[in-house]
This record gives C-alpha cells, structure tokens and sequence, in this order.
C-alpha cells in the first residue's frame, strides 16, 4: 500500500536563550494509507515536535516531508496553509478550544474554513458532538465542560472537514476507559479508511490494541516499528 506520509532524514532543534536542544536528528517514519500509526516514547522524545512536523505546522533544518504526493516543506506558507486547512485534522495536547464559542461553533471551524455555508457547516457539527457523546452539550461554552468533554470537543473538530490525515496528540489522556474505547472506534471508524491515515500520539497502553502499527521513538530517534498483538 502507498505510504500517505513519509517523513525522511528531519532535523530539528530549538533554540531558547542562546541555548541550541537538538530534538529530531535525522527521523524517518512512513505511515501507510489505510493505517493507525501510534506514536510512543518517553515525555520529551520529540512526539509532539513529529507530528507538528509531519502537520506542517513547524519549519525543518533538513530531511524532507511528503503527505498525500506533497512536498510540504518546500510548499510556500500560504499554500502549505491552505493544504492543512483541507487535508488535516489536529488534535492538539492542549485541547486550544476557542473559549467564546460553542461547542458546535468550535467543531464547525474547520468546514467554514473550507467554504461551507455556517448553516451546513453547524449541521455536519451538530452530528459530530452527537457521535462523541456531547448532543446535549452542542450549546455550551468550553469552560462549561470538564477536560474529557473537552477533549472530545477537540477530536470532533479534527474530523469535521473529512481529512486524509488525522494526527493526533494524547488523545484519550483525560478520558475513562470506556470514553476512550468509544473515540477509538470512532476516530478509526471515520479516519482509517482508504486513502486515509490517522496518527495517535500517546502514553495510553490501554488504546493500544486499535493500532495496525506502533512506532517507539527515543530522543527524537524511531528505534522500532511493530505490529501490536490485536486489532479490535
Ligand atoms: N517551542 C519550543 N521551544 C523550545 N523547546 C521546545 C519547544 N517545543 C519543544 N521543545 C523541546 O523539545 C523537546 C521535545 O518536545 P516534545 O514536545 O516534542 O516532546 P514529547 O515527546 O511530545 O513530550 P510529552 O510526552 O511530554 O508531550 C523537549 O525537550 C522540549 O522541551
Ligand atoms: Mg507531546
């Protein structure tokens, strides 16, 4: 099957204060069409600086990126912008819900950003918050909401514009077990489809087995790809 993502040879570090922390040293990861790739490794590896690489969202020093036959890094910003409004779904570990808008007004940002019309697009969001559990919950405010409705507000809004690829950051980290598995069969329900991919960062061994493929990463290294011991 053709590789939906292929990230080759990335370099990245950060500099703060003067002070140079290399974190990607030449990574490689490929992610398959059709496939859940999770992400794991121990705070600070450099999970969150991947998948924001592979999102586009951050500028690499070398190595290159292709998602979906596309060149992301060497894309100008306003086309690589416009490519991730269309073709990615974010869920951030911070869930960056914007506090002065509803529950379905924040699920529906991406489809507006996408052209829909605000009635459509509050209708497709209306579904999504129903799918996650939060039907009666649609006109609330964030700040109404604990972390795990929270949380399922932010994955809801990742999968609202029917992307390719969906990445996602600790998705299940403030949910109950039960919560989690519901997210689980949703997200590989709506994202692990043909031409479709769906990366999961997390810490969760519970999620686990709804992965095709595990990939353990140790200071910003891949050291292993596996295939976990069952797929529900
Ligand atoms: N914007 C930034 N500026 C400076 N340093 C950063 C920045 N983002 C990340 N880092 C550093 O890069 C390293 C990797 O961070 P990253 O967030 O990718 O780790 P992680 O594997 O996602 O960890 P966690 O499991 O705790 O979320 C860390 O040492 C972190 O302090
Ligand atoms: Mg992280």
């Amino acid at each position: 099957m053709a590789d939906l993502v292929q990230a080759r040879g990335v370099v990245k570090s950060f500099t703060t204060g003067g002070v140079v922390t290399p974190v990607l040293r030449g990574t490689d990861l490929a992610v398959a069409e059709g496939e859940l790739l999770m992400l794991v490794g121990p705070s600070g590896c450099g999970k969150t600086t991947l998948l924001s690489v592979i999102a586009g969202t951050l500028d690499l020093e070398g190595g290159e990126v292709t998602v979906l036959g596309t060149r992301l890094d060497t894309l100008a910003p306003a086309a690589r912008t416009r490519f991730r409004c269309r073709n990615l779904g974010f869920v951030f570990q911070a869930f960056n819900l914007i506090p002065a808008l509803t529950v379905v007004e924040n699920i529906a940002i991406p489809a507006l950003l996408n052209g829909l019309r605000p009635a459509e697009a509050q209708a497709k969001a209306r579904v999504l918050a129903e799918r996650v559990g939060l039907g009666h919950r649609s006109d609330h405010l964030p700040t109404q909401l604990s972390g795990g409705q929270q949380q399922r507000v932010a994955i809801a809004r990742a999968l609202v514009h029917d992307p390719a690829l969906v990445v996602c950051d600790e998705p299940t980290s403030t949910l109950d077990h039960h919560t989690g598995d519901d997210i689980m069969a949703l997200l590989r329900e709506v994202a692990v489809r043909p031409g479709r991919a769906l990366v999961v960062v997390t810490h969760d061994s519970r999620i686990f087995p709804y992965a095709d493929r595990i990939a353990r990463m140790d200071d910003g290294i891949i050291t292993g790809v596996e295939t976990p011991p069952r797929t529900p």
